[in-house]
């Protein structure tokens, strides 16, 4: 079985798609960190990632695999190292990049084959796997966002405000909604699953509830629809 979990950033997937995984028993696949992956090795290898071409050619040498939920690049483990602030300022050009996309999303299906996976991203619903049995769309208003990424940040030392958090998001969230290949968008069969106000454990009831109704062939309710998918 297949569920996806889109969303825009902050929207908590990472910390729930984990959850959900662990909880179900399903291999969990953190695809915003193979284009993350992909600029970290354009930035070691001085690949300028403002050229497409290179950066396509890039994609297509390297090796990203996950071990226990670590990302492993060529071998080596760069879980940390993708997470650097220059790293989410790099990785836009590799997202934009069509040939790039083309590369992680044949890598992205060929792991989910044969696997019961928790699979989170901004197109995994959409266009990497349409035909998932359960697709989730997670979200939280902008100030709940901004607030959780500014806790993040103060938890690993970094300081910023809020106000610096919500640009940033703001600029993030336009990128997003503005890729020609592969943009935020939901699937008209997701669930959206606002979280303001609820707690990871909570999110992960939920979710947890979605798809054990979908593993028992039921249809599911939208609420913010107020239709069936
Ligand atoms: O979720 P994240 O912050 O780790 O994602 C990193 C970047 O990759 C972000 O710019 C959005 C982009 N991304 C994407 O375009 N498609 C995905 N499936 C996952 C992430």
């Amino acid at each position: 079985m297949i569920v996806t979990i889109d969303g825009p950033a902050g929207a908590g997937k990472s910390t729930v798609a984990k959850a959900l995984a662990q909880r179900l028993g399903f291999a969990y696949l953190d695809t915003g960190a193979m284009y993350r992956a992909v600029a970290l090795a354009a930035l070691h290898r001085g690949v300028d990632w403002t050229q497409p071409e290179a950066l396509a050619r890039l994609a297509r040498q390297i090796q990203i695999d996950f071990q226990n939920e670590r990302v492993l690049l060529d071998g080596q483990d760069v879980s940390e190292a993708i997470r650097d602030w220059k790293i989410t300022q790099i990785t836009p050009y590799v997202a934009d990049n069509a040939e790039v996309r083309k590369r992680l999303i044949e890598l992205q299906r060929r792991w989910a084959q044969g696997r019961n996976i928790v699979t989170e991203g901004r197109d995994q619903g959409t266009l990497v796997f349409p035909e998932a049995e359960c697709k989730i769309f997670l979200t939280a208003s902008p100030e709940e966002r901004a607030r959780r990424r500014l806790a993040e940040l103060q938890a690993r030392g970094q300081s910023a405000t809020l106000e610096q958090v919500l640009a940033d998001q703001q600029r993030r969230d336009q990128e997003d909604a503005s890729r020609a290949f592969g943009r935020l968008t939901r699937a008209p069969d997701a669930i959206e699953v606002p979280t303001d106000g609820l707690s990871v454990a909570e999110v992960v009831d939920r979710l947890a509830e979605l798809v054990q109704s979908r593993q028992r062939g039921e249809k599911l309710r939208d609420p913010a629809a107020g239709r069936a998918t």
